[in-house]
């Protein structure tokens, strides 16, 4: 049986800052917004498939003209609502519908304006802290805040300095995540990080985790398996993007497309023909990548993110995380053979 846990959806591909990395091409020149009654249909119908939770995302999602009555409705439903934004308009928003949503994350690239500037804009990093610094006076809670940071090759060195600020500010969460080859970021070729640089960051993320354990630090995920194919029950966190278009997760997008929620209902989508092919590719993959026939994780790995594999040129190549898995499989083996001595 295939359920949904969450909802991901891009409401606007407006954005008021220009990240050069951007994997959805948001600016201000751009001017889609899913309707209100459209969201609405999408919650309903999504009842039945088992969701218990909503990020509202974009673009910008506060600059969706219809922003409060998006925010009114997700609760009516009991779904818990998450907002994902780049923070810049926080300040401007009623407070009476800031409260309403159950938890914020905002998106910092780095704990001060020089290393965060130079990914998300000039002026950006106080705009955002002006925009934090307002909702927690006015009573919002720290605890329902997160930070989110997407490391590159520009500002990877500081990931230690989102400590420090998410420890200033008392919030409950900070993720990570590597940039990927999506949108805008395929020209941003020297902000790729390589092996090393994405092994010190590991490293430097275990180093917040022991300074500050009352924060809870998500770092970029890698996975050894597919959660699509993680047998026949599965759960799913579709993206919705904002023409409507429905993807098995965040990573997939363009031909990856499973349906569309101006024409089907959910329960149609995830029972549909196009996720039960792209889940029939995925488990192919385990016989196709050229890759994985020399490596030594071969039998073990069920070979990674297909969607990030996807965003890099073909499904069927790996997702780049390889030289993690392999070590993270070293030191494994090292640590049994240590207990056995
Ligand atoms: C597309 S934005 C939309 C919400 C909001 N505008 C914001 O910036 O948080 C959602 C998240 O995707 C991240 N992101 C954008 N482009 C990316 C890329 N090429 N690789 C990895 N993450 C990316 C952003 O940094 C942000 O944390
Ligand atoms: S990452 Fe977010 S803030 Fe940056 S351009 Fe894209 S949508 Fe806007
Ligand atoms: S670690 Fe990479 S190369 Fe090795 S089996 Fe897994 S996907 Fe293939």
């Amino acid at each position: 049986m295939i359920t949904v846990d969450s909802l991901y959806v891009e409401i606007t591909d407006k954005c008021n800052l220009h990240c050069y990395y951007c994997c959805r091409n948001c600016e201000s020149k751009n001017n889609h917004f899913l309707d209100v009654a459209v969201i609405d249909r999408l919650l309903l119908s999504s009842k039945g498939c088992g969701v218990k939770s909503v990020d509202i995302s974009g673009g910008e999602p506060l600059l969706h003209p219809q922003i409060n009555e998006i925010i009114n409705i997700i609760p009516k439903y009991n779904y818990r609502c998450t907002l994902l934004t780049n923070g810049v308009l926080l300040s401007e928003i009623d407070f009476d519908i800031i409260k309403k949503i159950g938890g914020i994350q905002i998106s910092i690239d780095g704990g001060n304006a020089v290393t965060n500037d130079k990914t998300r804009g000039q002026g950006s990093f106080n705009r955002i802290v002006a925009g934090i610094d307002c909702i927690l006076a006015n009573g919002y809670d720290s605890k329902r805040l997160a930070f989110k940071m997407t490391i590159t090759a520009q500002n990877y060195l500081e990931v230690g300095q989102l400590g420090k600020l998410a420890s200033f500010y008392n919030v409950s969460n900070i993720g990570f995540s590597f940039i990927y080859n999506e949108g805008r970021a395929k020209e941003a070729t020297d902000s790729f990080l390589n092996d090393e640089q994405k092994e010190y960051v590991l490293e430097e993320l275990k180093k917040i985790n022991l300074e500050y354990p009352q924060i809870m630090v998500s770092p970029p995920g890698f996975t050894d398996e597919c959660p699509l194919i993680k047998g026949d029950n599965i759960s799913l966190s579709p993206r919705v993007d904002v023409h409507g278009n429905v993807y098995a997760c965040q990573m997939f997008e363009d031909n990856f497309s499973i349906g569309n929620i101006n024409k089907q209902d959910m329960i149609e989508i995830i029972n549909g023909d196009k996720l039960f092919s792209l889940r029939q590719l995925i488990y192919g993959r385990r016989y196709y990548m050229p890759e994985c026939s020399a490596c030594f994780l071969s039998k073990k790995c069920n070979r990674g993110c297909p969607g990030v594999a996807a965003h890099s040129g073909c499904i069927l190549g790996t997702d780049e995380m390889c030289h993690l898995r392999k070590i993270r499989q070293i030191d494994y083996m090292k640590s049994k053979l240590k207990g056995r001595t």
